[in-house]
């Protein structure tokens, strides 16, 4: 069975682009993974589908309400899924909480405006809550769009090699190597001759020294 992901949004039509293309895109059509996007007003009652309110206690913005989240999730959660709020409150996201969440059978992820949802949804409806970074995006889609992404590249079949995982930043902490393609020769500048002597070993040692090197300049911390 594929990984089935549930998105419940305010703004589903955010990710009908990012779902359709690339890597993504033929990974769903290949049915490596499943992405259902639901609007919350779906679950609202009222004339006006209202999915939000003031805070109580005052303060800015407008801040999620209880009542469709609540029919939404109950409606949608099946025994074992795992229920996500993508919020910069959030445990941070990284390639080892990528992995274990694209081993599930099946994810149900809530995005909020950046003001938040009712507390009462995070305490009784949410297992763990996850941010994409230390910024504050006007809402949760495209970080659980992000999220998407980042463990859709872990489910076997959705990359074509599975080398371009193996090789890659994070999975070795250590940053990208520098990649050249056609024509060996481009207004003047030349590929590294390394990258043409087709000595594997050479290249090998080439590149780990460029990963490093970009590492201790960019990401020291990542050398600790
Ligand atoms: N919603 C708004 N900002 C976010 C962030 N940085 N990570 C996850 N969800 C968010």
């Amino acid at each position: 069975m594929p990984l089935k992901i549930d998105v419940l949004t305010l703004f589903p039509r955010m990710l009908d682009g990012f779902l359709a293309e690339s890597i993504l895109g033929k990974g769903i059509a290949a049915g490596h993974l499943a992405v259902n996007v639901h609007d919350v007003r779906q679950w609202t009652t009222d004339k006006h589908r209202t999915a939000d309110d003031r805070p109580f206690g005052g303060g800015a913005g407008m801040v999620v309400k209880p009542e469709p989240v609540f029919a939404a999730i109950e409606q949608l959660q099946t025994p074992g899924c795992r229920r996500i709020y993508l919020t910069p409150d959030g445990v941070p996201l990284s390639p080892g909480v990528a992995q274990e969440l694209s081993q599930q059978s099946h994810l149900i992820l809530l995005s909020g405006h950046y003001e938040g949802v009712d507390q009462r949804i995070r305490d009784v409806l949410i297992d763990q809550e996850i941010s994409i970074g230390d910024y504050v995006l006007t809402n949760g889609t495209l970080a659980a769009a992000v999220l998407i992404d980042a463990l859709a590249r872990f489910i076997p079949g959705v990359l074509g090699e599975e080398k371009s995982l193996t090789h890659e930043s994070f999975t070795s902490k250590l940053l990208d190597f520098p990649q050249y393609t056609r024509p060996a020769e481009f207004r003047g500048m030349s590929v590294p001759e390394v990258l043409l002597s087709g000595n594997h070993a050479e290249i090998e040692k080439w590149r780990r020294a460029r990963a490093v090197e970009k590492t201790r300049q960019v990401r020291p911390d990542l050398l600790k």
